[in-house]
């Protein structure tokens, strides 16, 4: 996909532009067999896409990032999911040796102490195995929604990460926090009991804590830093690394 990425993107988004999440992640799985993977941190909006890919027997993958620091109530909806659905989430954990030589070094809390530190422990913690389940891969589905940031409202719905060398496709990018709440009620989905307790985004728990009113959706991340280095690297928009995004699709 990397030759010709442009024009190949254009046929990408001019065909999934009118699809809804299901169809066009039904779409992109055949033009992508075998190829295609979602990454899910379990978080609302991922299982949303989780209930469309398993009842509609899509075939793509689903994983999920250990980083060995997730809340207790993350791993129990694990457990949860396969009650519900009798399928697991893939997990991928992070090198052994590189979370032990980071620990030993600079302390299980290091990244309280500099952003440099945050972004070594999500670095060997998320970045790099991420990185691993990617290979090979032509087509990321996310659960990334416009509205989770100022940065990720620029996101188009499907885009070429010239880092990585595939196109991300994040289904649900145009849904309000509203209706994905909606959809997981309607649909009786598994979800974090944390959202009930003033938690937006979840990641990690020591990283992660509930919102005060009136904060924006990702404000429960990383609070100690300011808002410039709030993201851990698994998203990093093709125009910061000095490439512009190849083209937009924001329906
Ligand atoms: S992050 O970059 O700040 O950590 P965020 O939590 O908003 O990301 O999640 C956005 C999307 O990134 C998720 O919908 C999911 O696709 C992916 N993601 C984030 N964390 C993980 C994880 N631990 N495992 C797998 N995918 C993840
Ligand atoms: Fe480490 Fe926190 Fe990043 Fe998790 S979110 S990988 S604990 S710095």
């Amino acid at each position: 996909m990397e030759d010709n990425s442009q024009k190949r993107l254009a046929e990408l988004v001019q065909q999934t532009r009118s699809l809804d999440p299901r169809e066009a992640l039904s779409w992109l799985a055949t033009r992508f067999p075998g190829k295609t993977v979602f990454s899910s941190s379990l978080g609302m909006e991922d299982q949303a896409i989780t209930h469309l890919i398993w009842e509609n027997d899509i075939p793509v993958d689903i994983f999920t990032l250990d980083t060995g620091r997730l809340f207790q109530e993350t791993y129990s909806l694990m457990e949860r999911m396969f009650d519900r659905y009798g399928k697991r989430i893939r997990v991928c954990f992070p090198d052994a040796g590189q979370v032990q030589e980071l620990v030993n070094e600079k302390g299980p809390d290091c990244f309280y102490e500099s952003v440099e530190n945050r972004k070594a422990c999500c670095g060997i913690r998320k970045v790099a195995p991420l990185g691993l389940a990617l290979k090979g891969m032509d087509c990321w589905v996310t659960g990334i929604r416009a509205g989770q940031s100022g940065l990720r409202s620029a996101t188009p719905r499907v885009e070429w990460d010239s880092a990585r060398g595939l196109v991300k496709f994040h289904p649900l990018l145009n849904w309000s926090l509203e209706e994905v709440r909606a959809y997981l009620s309607e649909n009786q989905i598994p979800y974090n009991p944390l959202h009930d307790r003033g938690f937006v985004s979840i990641g990690c728990a020591p990283c992660t804590r509930a919102l005060k009113p009136g904060e924006d959706e990702r404000a429960g991340r990383w609070w100690w830093e300011n808002n410039d280095s709030k993201e851990c690297g698994l998203h990093v928009p093709a125009s910061r690394e000095g490439q512009p995004a190849l083209t937009a699709n924001h329906e």
